[in-house]
């Protein structure tokens, strides 16, 4: 959801800010721009549509010169795409430039203020108004008008600007949305993720909410909003930048997909010692845990649903009682969340507008937040009490697949280690959970094996219209999530239903040749489950299974069988999750589909 990338240095800026857009392309974008400093003025080049439209006005940035820029890719939110909505956005004389990330919620207050006097606006967005009000309250002092501009504004903004005025500068500043600065010797930088920037340094700092930075050619300077100049450590960052290239795959999404033994192992390794669970972050005393009331899993998509399998891993395992909330909802449903009880939020990117406003809801209501999230010191991480990080790279689909893996491994860790301390497990149980855990990468190796066959059944279905997935229990929460992976990439219409509640009305959609996928991993529920196969048959259904190695019987009522291999009740998402994901990404693969960049998606949800 929107990029933001700024270079202030010694080389070019335009070539490496298309760079570093480009590997924030994932984030979801249909337009782009550049603005740069060219010696006398500020010149902007932008464009709807694909960066390579922007590469090619530029060619590949040649045709911009200059040392200090700021460039964009937008996600429309105000405003459809179109090249003058894009970013940047400049005031009427062209001398202050603006990139922005976020939604300025009292825009159209500050626009008709703005338009009173005299202002005249060339876009629809929220941002072009912020250009305006830079320029409205600048008397020649940038970091005066940015703060008054900051008192002004509402909602959750990231802004890069360039005044031509004081070009050896270029000024960023950050609310609710995600930036970070780097530095190294050839110059500085911004951007909304880290690896538009790996190639050129690891050297990071996160700014915080109503930080003020200031980029000069030698060195970055923070301020607070008071003006008043602020200290900070760059972190070093680690990730392996081939982590942020395809690596010889044709998708991203391929890619992590076969990432997933490794992800599910570097999740899991740190945290197993000598047949112990060990979270080190965790922050909570045994006693705390031994206390627990109630625990409340909070997160969006497919983190969420991760969060349907927690519950009922935890409530079996632990036997703690647990809900589940979509995040947008959370927040506004007035939740009872008593003192013992603790909120657990999950977020790949750690920055998911409605996770973080969740989370900033359970601390008014006094409760501790354990954040389950991937990005290194992303809002979410920085604001939670205490973090588990999943340890899965940089995940530059769109669909998620390797976090979504990394985040039931943080999950079933937390079971074992509650129910653990909660005495709900033996010493030869747990051991038997672990020997479990460890064999988890192996077998998701293996189930990546079953790729050819997966690919040539999803080829029978890409011009399918609705698929239904169906299961009970653990197989329901893995079914929603082959559900959504296979919409959102392939366009196909399709749901997950829990198996009991098809005849509650959704059965009357079946029709002859309607494909239903269906899970059975848990083997008190195999006969339950066979039944609504069986009912679904009898009215046309195509039937796909996905179950544990064994069992045979299902060979009776599916037409195709896929197998996992065994498992514990508990852990079988982790594997029957396989299939489901190649299926998703053959079926958009075979319909010709953008798979990394579905339309209309955002990698990281910044906007509520
Ligand atoms: C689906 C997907 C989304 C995310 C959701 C939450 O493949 O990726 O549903 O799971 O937007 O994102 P994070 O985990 O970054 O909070």
């Amino acid at each position: 959801m929107c990029g933001i990338v700024g270079y202030i240095g010694t080389r070019q800026a335009a070539p490496v800010i298309l760079d570093g857009l480009e590997k924030l392309e994932y984030r979801g974008y249909d337009s782009a721009g550049m603005a740069v400093y060219n010696g006398t003025s500020i010149e902007m080049v932008k464009a709807m549509g694909r960066l390579k439209v922007l590469f090619e006005l530029t060619h590949g940035g040649e045709t911009l010169p200059g040392t200090a820029g700021i460039g964009h890719t937008r996600w429309a939110t105000h405003g459809q795409p179109s090249d003058l909505n894009s970013h940047p956005h400049m005031n009427t004389e062209g001398t202050i430039s603006v990139v922005h990330n976020g939604i300025i919620e009292n825009y159209i207050a500050l626009k008709n203020k703005l338009l009173k006097k005299g202002y005249k606006f060339l876009s629809e967005t929220d941002t072009e108004v912020i250009a305006h009000l830079l320029d409205y309250y600048y008397k020649g002092n940038p970091m005066e008008a940015i703060i008054k501009v900051m008192h002004r504004v509402e909602g959750s903004y990231a802004f890069g600007i360039l005044f031509s005025e004081f070009p050896d500068r270029i000024f960023a500043v950050r609310k609710s949305s995600p930036l970070i600065v780097g530095q190294s010797k050839e110059g500085c930088f911004i951007a909304s993720d880290v690896p538009a920037i790996l190639k050129y340094t690891r050297q990071v700092c996160f700014i915080e909410d109503q930080e003020i930075v200031c980029l000069r050619r030698d060195g970055l300077k923070f301020y607070s909003v008071d003006e008043e100049e602020i200290e900070k450590e760059p972190v070093t960052i680690e990730w392996d930048t081939n982590a942020a290239e395809k690596g010889g795959y044709e998708h991203f999404m391929l890619k992590e997909i076969y990432e997933q033994p490794k992800t599910v192992f570097d999740t899991l390794n740190p945290r197993i010692r000598n047949n112990e669970v060990v979270i080190e972050e965790l922050g909570m005393t045994d006693e705390e845990i031994r206390n627990l009331g109630k625990i409340f899993i909070v997160a969006c998509g497919s983190a969420y649903h991760t969060g349907v399998t927690a519950k009922y891993v935890f409530e079996g395992m632990a036997r703690i009682p647990v809900e589940v909330d979509i995040a947008s909802e959370f927040r506004y449903r007035d939740p009872i969340i008593d003192e013992n009880d603790w909120v657990i939020v999950i977020s790949q990117s750690g920055e998911t507008a409605d996770t973080l406003a969740a989370l900033r809801e359970a601390h008014k209501r006094g409760s501790k937040v354990l954040g389950i999230v991937n990005v290194v010191g992303s809002s979410i991480a920085r604001e939670a009490d205490n973090v588990m990080y999943t340890w899965a790279g940089p995940e530059i689909s769109v669909a998620t697949t390797k976090a979504y893996s990394a985040q039931l491994i943080a999950l079933y860790l937390l079971a074992l280690k509650f129910a653990w301390v909660r005495g709900e497990l033996s010493a030869d149980e747990l051991k038997a959970y672990i020997k479990d855990l460890r064999r988890l990468p192996d077998q998701i190796e293996l189930l990546l094996g079953c790729k050819g066959r997966i690919q040539k059944f999803a080829n029978r279905y890409i011009a399918a219209k609705d698929i239904f997935f169906i299961g009970r229990g653990i197989d329901y929460a893995i079914s929603l999530e082959g559900s959504l992976k296979l919409k959102e990439i392939s366009y196909v219409h399709s749901e997950a239903y829990a198996a009991g509640e098809l005849k509650h009305g959704t059965i009357s959609l079946i029709e002859e040749g309607t494909l239903v996928a269906s899970v059975l991993t848990q083997e008190s529920l195999y006969q339950k489950t066979i039944s609504n196969i069986v009912e679904v048959k009898s009215r046309g259904a195509f039937v796909i299974a996905v179950t544990n190695e064994g069992n045979t019987e299902i060979e009776k009522a599916a037409d195709y069988v896929v197998y996992i291999p065994q498992t514990n009740r508990y852990f079988t998402n982790s594997l029957a999750i396989i299939p489901l994901q190649l299926f998703g990404y053959y079926v958009a693969v075979g319909k010709g589909c953008d798979v990394d960049k579905p339309r209309n998606l955002a990698k990281s949800v910044t906007v509520e």
